[in-house]
Formats: structure tokens, C-alpha cells, sequence
């Protein structure tokens, strides 16, 4: 069955590469990612935001993620990404999801620390991992939308009063990123990263990777991230491809040929990602 993100992310910490998490939305996500971390040999995370859980129904979900981790000798989990609802966390948790994050990173440091250590006392106590996050990333993600006036870097002090409040296992770090694709290159605050990595212990973890150059992405990895999540750039080249069919087969009514091409080309950024983060050969 699915597990939590506890041993996969202390081991990357242990081994310096990272788990990738991959925003999965249906069968054919799943699919496609299960696979090619089974041929890869890659621990991998299925992550899916509360509005992917309401689409697929939590139980469909779960029970999609238990199969494909019986089907594979790899570490899968299945993770909630980015839940503001503490009572849609225990739901989840109560159905069996193993890994979650809480995110009240737009809230203030007081009450984010208060709603986090509400959602860690419940998790913890069913053997549940939970990541939040401190500070804001900019741009889109689902349901959560955070203009650049909003948005603010992890500050290290505070990140590590909020870890050892809270007492979650991972912690979602903003160092320039932004969910979606960037207008420009991103350029990431390595030198705050390298600072709360000396502050803080537990694994760190890198939001909207999408659009950050595979080499800025390693960077980070050797100063500490432990997870990284990518959305956008799975979402598009599937869309790009099934697309891509209809136009040339304007008739085409069989799911299973038209999602095919959206698959494949899928399939092949799920591979350059898993070798950006090192995690091949590590399961
Ligand atoms: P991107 O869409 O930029 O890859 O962000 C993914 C993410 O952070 C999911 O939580
Ligand atoms: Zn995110
Ligand atoms: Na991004």
C-alpha cells in the first residue's frame, strides 16, 4: 500500500538527491508516472490538490494509488498537496491518505503555526506525514492564486521557530520560485536556501519547478531540498499532444487512442525530471 513521505525524504536527505512529486489529476497520470519510476527505479510521490481529490473522489483516488503501489517494489505515496482545510485533511487521513500538506502560508506566522500544529497532532498521532510551507510563492496553483505583492521568501529565523513549533516533517521553502511557468528565467536565493538549511533539519521542499532550469533545480538539491513538485509541465505537452491527435483525427472517439499520445509525451518529461532529481536507482 501507499506509504508516507517520512523514510523516502529522510532517506534523499540522507543520499542528497530529491523525491519527485508529481501532480497527477486521473488513471492515465497515475499510470504514467508509476511506470516510468517502476523502469526508472525512482521512489515517487503522486500528488493531488484538494480540487484533483474532489474530481477524482477521494476513494477512487486512494484506491488508484494502493493498486499501483502493490503493482510496483518502489516506495509510492500519495499526497495531499496545498490543503487549507483542516477538516478536509482529516478526511482524507481518515480514509487512509498517509502524506499532506497543510498550507496556511498566506495566513500570519502565528496563525499558520497554529493551524499547522493542529493538523501535525492529528497526522502524527496516525502515523501521517505533514509538510507546510513558510512564506509565499507567487502565481497559480489550483484554487490558490498569490499576486507578486503577496508573495514573500522564507525568512531562515523564523523558518526554524516555525519547525520546531509546528513539528512537521518537511518544509516547503519560497526562494524565488512561483507555481506555473515564469516570464523570465527564475533566479532562486541560494544563499537563503544554504541559510535555512543550516537552520533547520528536516527536508526541504521545492514548489513550482516548472519553467526552473534543470540545473538551478540541482542546485538546490545539494543544499537540501528533498522533494521537488512539479505540475505545469506535465499538464501542457499532455494537452499539447491530445491536441495535437485531434487534428489530425478530427473523428477520433476512443479514449484509449486519443489519451495515448497525451501519455507519451508525458511519459518523457516524467523521465528527464526523475534524472534531473537523482532519484533514479535510489528505490
Ligand atoms: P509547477 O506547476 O510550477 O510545477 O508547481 C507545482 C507545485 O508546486 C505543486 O504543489
Ligand atoms: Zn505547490
Ligand atoms: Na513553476
Amino acid at each position: 500500500p501507499i506509504i508516507s513521505t517520512k523514510q523516502m525524504l529522510l532517506d534523499a536527505q540522507r543520499r542528497k538527491y530529491a523525491v519527485p512529486a508529481f501532480n497527477i489529476h486521473n488513471l492515465e497520470t497515475i499510470q504514467v508516472v508509476v511506470e516510468i519510476a517502476n523502469e526508472l527505479r525512482s521512489p515517487v510521490i503522486l500528488a493531488a490538490t484538494p480540487s484533483t481529490v474532489r474530481y477524482a473522489g477521494a476513494d477512487y483516488l486512494l484506491a488508484i494509488g494502493n493498486a499501483a503501489a502493490s503493482r510496483y517494489d518502489i516506495p509510492i505515496s500519495l499526497h495531499l498537496d496545498h490543503s487549507e482545510d483542516f477538516d478536509y485533511i482529516k478526511m482524507c487521513i481518515d480514509l487512509g491518505y498517509k502524506s499532506v500538506m497543510i498550507d496556511a502560508s498566506h495566513e500570519s506566522f502565528g496563525e499558520n503555526i497554529r493551524k499547522v500544529k493542529r493538523v501535525v497532532e492529528y497526522a502524527h498521532q496516525r502515523g501521517v506525514t505533514v509538510e507546510a510551507e513558510l512564506g509565499c510563492l507567487m502565481g497559480q496553483e489550483d484554487d490558490i492564486d498569490v499576486s507578486q505583492k503577496d508573495a514573500m521568501m522564507t525568512d531562515p529565523d523564523l523558518a526554524k521557530t516555525f519547525v520546531e513549533k509546528t513539528g512537521i516533517d518537511s518544509l516547503a521553502v519560497a526562494i524565488g520560485t512561483a507555481h506555473g511557468l515564469y516570464k523570465s528565467e527564475p533566479k532562486l536565493d541560494f544563499k537563503r536556501l544554504q541559510e535555512i538549511r543550516d537552520k533547520v533539519k528536516v527536508p526541504l521542499v521545492l514548489h513550482g519547478a516548472s519553467g526552473v532550469p534543470s540545473k538551478s533545480v540541482q542546485e538546490s538539491i545539494k543544499l537540501g531540498i528533498c522533494k521537488v513538485n512539479i505540475a505545469t509541465e506535465l499538464k501542457i505537452p499532455f494537452a499539447n499532444a491530445v491536441k495535437h491527435y485531434f487534428l489530425s483525427n478530427p473523428n477520433a472517439n476512443d479514449p484509449r487512442k486519443y489519451l495515448t499520445p497525451g501519455k507519451n509525451a508525458m511519459k518523457q518529461v516524467v523521465i528527464r525530471k526523475i534524472k534531473m532529481c537523482y532519484s533514479d536507482g535510489k528505490a
